[in-house]
């Protein structure tokens, strides 16, 4: 079922768990997701990035894709499809494309630009249904040409987007997008409570999901995390499932070329991810 992420995260807000965005690139990708979290019975949130958008043809392609497979492979979880650091056009895009969800990142504008702008976007999607995460304190790392600097976002800011009426609000806490590096000083968790306690109930998301050791996940949600979100994760066990295949000769074993035996190790790494993530977020069971 294609829903908003407003209730997925309500629920998991008062329940204490988190529900997993894991970033989608191409149909295989978006088939293990939707299968993992059917088998778990747990609700999930598709990301795609603007990059990706435009990589799978567009976000009207992408839309048309999910909708499809979830009728297609019976899927009856929510699953939301949720635009990933969305500019200002990218976020109206993704919504007239059938989008159910949307990221406006206006972390790099000013704050009061950042408010101007995530208010209309608020006003488009209401009227839609659609739900709303907005971000204060860019998220560091890098990300489809996106550079953030890793800021600690102010929790005032983080009110003052919050009160805007926003679903979901992702704030800078030290966390960056891609591996981390060696002398990192890991989550500001000093940080993390001082949001939690100006923003009461409004779910929190954690981005850069990616190599956070399992405690400070858990940490993270029990200091009001809601979303976590994980990409490169998913891209590593591909790659290193797909390398291993080939590395053992089975592309050149039979008819192991064929697209659906060289992909599939990749497709099975992405499930196992997932699963494991969905396990330490405690959204299994939850759908
Ligand atoms: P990682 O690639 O570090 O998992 O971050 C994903 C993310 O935050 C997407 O917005």
């Amino acid at each position: 079922m294609l829903v908003s992420a407003k209730e997925m995260l309500t629920k998991a807000k008062a329940g204490k768990y988190a529900v997993g965005q894991f970033n989608i690139n191409n149909l295989e990708w978006t088939k293990a997701i939707l299968l993992t979290a059917q088998e778990n019975n747990s609700p999930v949130i598709l990301g795609v990035s603007e990059g990706a958008g435009k990589y799978m043809c567009g976000f009207k392609t992408v839309a048309d894709m999910v909708k499809a497979m979830i009728e297609s492979l019976g899927i009856t979880v929510p699953v939301a499809l949720h635009l990933d650091h969305g500019s200002y056009e990218g976020a109206f895009n993704a919504m007239d494309a059938g989008f159910s969800s949307v990221m406006f990142d206006g972390s790099h504008y000013g704050i009061e630009e950042n408010i101007e702008k995530t208010k209309e976007v608020i006003r488009v999607a209401g009227e839609r249904g659609i739900s709303v995460e907005a971000e204060v304190g860019a998220i560091g790392g890098e990300e489809d040409g996106v550079v953030g600097g890793g800021e600690v976002a102010d929790p005032d800011e983080c009110k003052s987007i919050a009160d805007l009426g926003v679903d979901m609000l992702a704030a800078g806490i030290g966390n960056i997008h891609g591996v981390y590096p060696e002398n990192w000083k890991g989550l500001n968790f000093d940080v993390l409570e001082q949001i939690q306690e100006k923003t009461g109930t409004m779910p929190l998301v954690l981005h850069g999901g990616t190599g956070i050791p399992e405690e400070m996940v858990k940490k993270a949600i029990s200091l009001g995390v809601s979303k976590v979100n994980v990409n490169t994760e998913c891209q590593l066990s591909f790659a290193a499932a797909t390398r291993k295949y080939i590395e053992e000769g089975k592309d050149q074993q039979g008819k192991g070329f064929d697209p659906r035996k060289l992909l599939a190790p990749g497709f099975e790494a992405i499930k196992a991810t997932v699963k494991e993530k969905m396990e330490l977020f405690g959204s299994v069971n939850k759908a």
